[in-house]
């Protein structure tokens, strides 16, 4: 391990001070450390997706990330969407249009998704496909996906049902 480094991570609205290895990717730091196993890790090197987190509102791949590039910064994961037991928008509008089968490549999807529909509440498909085509899913097919974000949208006021 290099010099241990102190980083200070607010994760889904909580503060967490931390001393980790330098070299520790993001996603190893919301599993290892925090216990966030929601994040889910394949490829590790930037294609598959699953990894993705936000991080000040933007998707990010976070097995790329390291942890301290996350220094001061505020990171949501698919265990900040439900409000307690209540699911979010973009979780129900999954279960209801069948939005995955295994769902390993699903956290992934929906954090990519959440930063598609703050940004834009109403989006076109084309800017759905471009958005979830930058994600591996081998179960799906995709449909149910552009459904899911279809219906998404609906729930959360967007005009397209
Ligand atoms: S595990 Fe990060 S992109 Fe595949
Ligand atoms: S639901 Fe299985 S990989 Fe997407």
């Amino acid at each position: 391990m290099g010099a241990a480094k102190q980083i200070r991570v607010k994760v889904n609205d909580v503060d967490h001070d931390a001393v980790i290895d330098p070299r520790t990717s993001l996603a190893d730091f919301l599993r290892g450390e925090l216990g966030l196993t929601g994040t889910h890790v394949g490829c590790e090197h930037g294609v598959c997706g699953v990894c993705n987190v936000l991080v000040d509102g933007r998707s990010v791949r976070s097995c790329l990330m390291l942890a301290v590039q996350a220094d001061g910064r505020d990171v949501r994961t698919v265990e900040g969407l439900a409000d307690g037991e209540k699911l979010h928008p973009i979780q129900e509008a999954f279960m209801e249009e069948y939005g995955l089968q295994c769902g390993f490549c699903t956290p992934g999807f929906m954090m990519s998704i959440c930063e598609l529909l703050e940004r834009n509440p109403d989006p076109s498909d084309e800017e759905i496909m471009e958005v979830i085509g930058g994600s591996i899913c081998r179960c799906t097919g995709y449909d149910s996906i552009l459904r899911s974000v279809r219906t998404a949208a609906a729930k959360l006021g967007g005009a397209r049902a």
